[in-house]
């Protein structure tokens, strides 16, 4: 169609050519119509009930039950108060999930929450334990190690560790309850009690400090919780997170007003090398392995300075847990896919093996990087010799195998790596003088 539209094009003014002319454009309109239509089809769909009304009410209900005592938070304040959170539009609601986008204290934040009323989430059984046997004289207050010990169990649960392991939030919060030796109110153990049984919530707070690879939360209001805006991949967009979204918003808000520092051409690399380093962090740096086991590019997203985030964690496995998940009845290896993560089928005992077979690495080559690097979306640029490196590195790194020895897989990452740091080594060279600038400041956001 645009081969066409260049033909038109160029025989512009002759008067035969007019009217294909107008055809094309015509044809261009229809077409720009029919997509448009199409992407507020698929939004209408599937978000059923997500209107401001809707969110505003919900967000309302949130904002009684804190003015009544039943639940709090450090960003109730500002949400029912101090009037600092302003609700933008919701992004999504399913299943009783509700996601919305919003505004606090000028920081765009995502708002979320697996169920809408805060009466939906299970009550804390020690609270009621404690109406039961207390009656009218038993206010005593819950001691902050009763908190840390059942914020414990609950979260090894969810995660599915097994009892004997170390984990860092426990301790953590620990520490913080030691430190003010203050006793919890009913409505602060209600308010935690209904996030920890969100396990996309636990998963975020038990991962915030030891890695930046998920997203950051910054607050929470009973059942709610605020996480980082963030540009989030499209499933018709395979190649590029779009930035844009993160730095242009259809009102003027504080999205907007950013400068755009870098082209898509030259996102690529780095986004892919951030996946990288990603991949990496997974595999080694937590006490179990974590693996990804729904990777596509809607799952992921990327902050202003191009990290790679993981958004959609109701996928994410510790190994413990990896190991039950995989660990079934087979009669051969097809019986031993979930999703992402595979193993083998036993034939002996008919019984998957509990070794997840393929890697994180080896998905998100598969499905992510060659797309990206394929020669049809490079185009010209598919004959450059650092391209076709760059080409083959990852088909290697798409068909490893979990069989294989580790160092080969160390191998295949390096180099995967060294070329895209020459890549964009190479690519900034060829920049404009103009663009120096813009380029050397990506360089210091990712710490090369
Ligand atoms: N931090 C964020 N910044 C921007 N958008 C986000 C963020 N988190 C989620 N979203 C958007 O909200 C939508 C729903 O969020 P989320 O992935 O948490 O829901 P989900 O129920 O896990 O989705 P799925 O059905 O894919 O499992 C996503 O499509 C994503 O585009
Ligand atoms: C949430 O609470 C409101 C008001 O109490 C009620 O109308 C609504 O049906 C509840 N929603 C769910 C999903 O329980
Ligand atoms: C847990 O942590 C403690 C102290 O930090 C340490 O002594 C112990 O060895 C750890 N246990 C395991 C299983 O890592
Ligand atoms: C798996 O197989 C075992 C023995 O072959 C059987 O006892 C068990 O019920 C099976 N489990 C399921 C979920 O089919």
């Amino acid at each position: 169609m645009w081969r066409s539209l260049r033909g038109a094009l160029r025989c512009l003014g002759v008067k035969v050519c007019r009217r294909s002319v107008l055809l094309v454009v015509l044809l261009w309109l229809a077409s720009w119509l029919f997509l448009n239509g199409l992407v507020f089809v698929h939004r209408n769909m599937f978000s059923d009930f997500c209107t401001d009304d809707k969110s505003k009410e919900i967000l309302q209900r949130v904002c009684d039950e804190y003015q009544q005592g039943v639940l709090t938070g450090d960003l109730c304040e500002d949400l029912c108060v101090a009037g600092r959170v302003e609700y933008k539009r919701c992004l999504y609601y399913e299943n009783g999930k509700k996601v919305m986008a919003a505004s606090w204290r000028g920081v765009p934040v995502v708002l979320k929450s697996k169920l809408e009323n805060f009466s939906s989430y299970e009550a804390l059984a020690l609270l009621e334990y404690q109406d039961a046997a207390g009656g009218a004289g038993g206010e005593e207050e819950l001691s902050p190690l009763d908190v840390v010990f059942y914020a414990t169990l609950e979260i090894k649960n969810s995660l599915g560790l097994e009892t004997g392991t170390n984990l860092t939030l426990p301790r953590l919060w620990g520490q913080k309850l030691k430190e003010n030796e203050r006793t919890y109110s009913r409505a602060e153990l209600a308010s935690l009690w209904a996030l920890l049984q969100q396990e996309e919530y636990t998963f975020l707070r038990v991962l915030q400090d030891l890695t930046h690879h998920v997203a950051k939360i910054l607050g929470s209001c009973g059942h709610f919780y605020a996480v980082e805006y963030l540009a989030a991949g499209h499933a018709w967009d395979q190649h590029i997170f779009s930035l844009e979204e993160l730095t242009l918003s259809p009102s003027p808000s504080p999205w907007s007003g950013q400068e755009k520092m870098i082209t898509a051409k030259d996102m690529v690399p780095r986004v892919a090398l951030s996946f990288l380093e990603m991949v990496e962090h997974f595999e080694n740096d937590f006490s179990h392995r974590l693996h990804l086991c729904d990777i596509k590019p809607e799952n992921f997203a990327i902050r202003k300075d191009l990290t790679v985030v993981a958004i959609d964690v109701d996928m994410a496995f510790f190994e413990p847990k990896m190991r039950d998940i995989l660990e079934q009845n087979c009669t051969n290896d097809n019986d031993c896919n979930f999703f992402d993560c595979i193993s083998n089928c036993d034939t002996t005992k008919n019984r998957c093996g509990p070794k997840r077979r393929n890697s994180n690495l080896q998905v998100i080559c598969e499905k992510i990087f060659r797309p990206w690097f394929s020669p049809t979306l490079l185009g010209a640029k598919a004959g450059l010799p650092l391209q076709v490196e760059l080409q083959r590195a990852v088909q290697e790194c798409a068909e490893i195998d979990g069989g294989e020895d580790a160092r080969r897989t160390r191998a295949v990452r390096e180099q995967l790596q060294d070329l895209l740091v020459e890549l964009i080594r190479e690519d900034t060279g060829n920049q404009g003088e103009g663009q120096e600038h813009k380029m050397r400041r990506v360089h210091t956001a990712l710490n090369f």
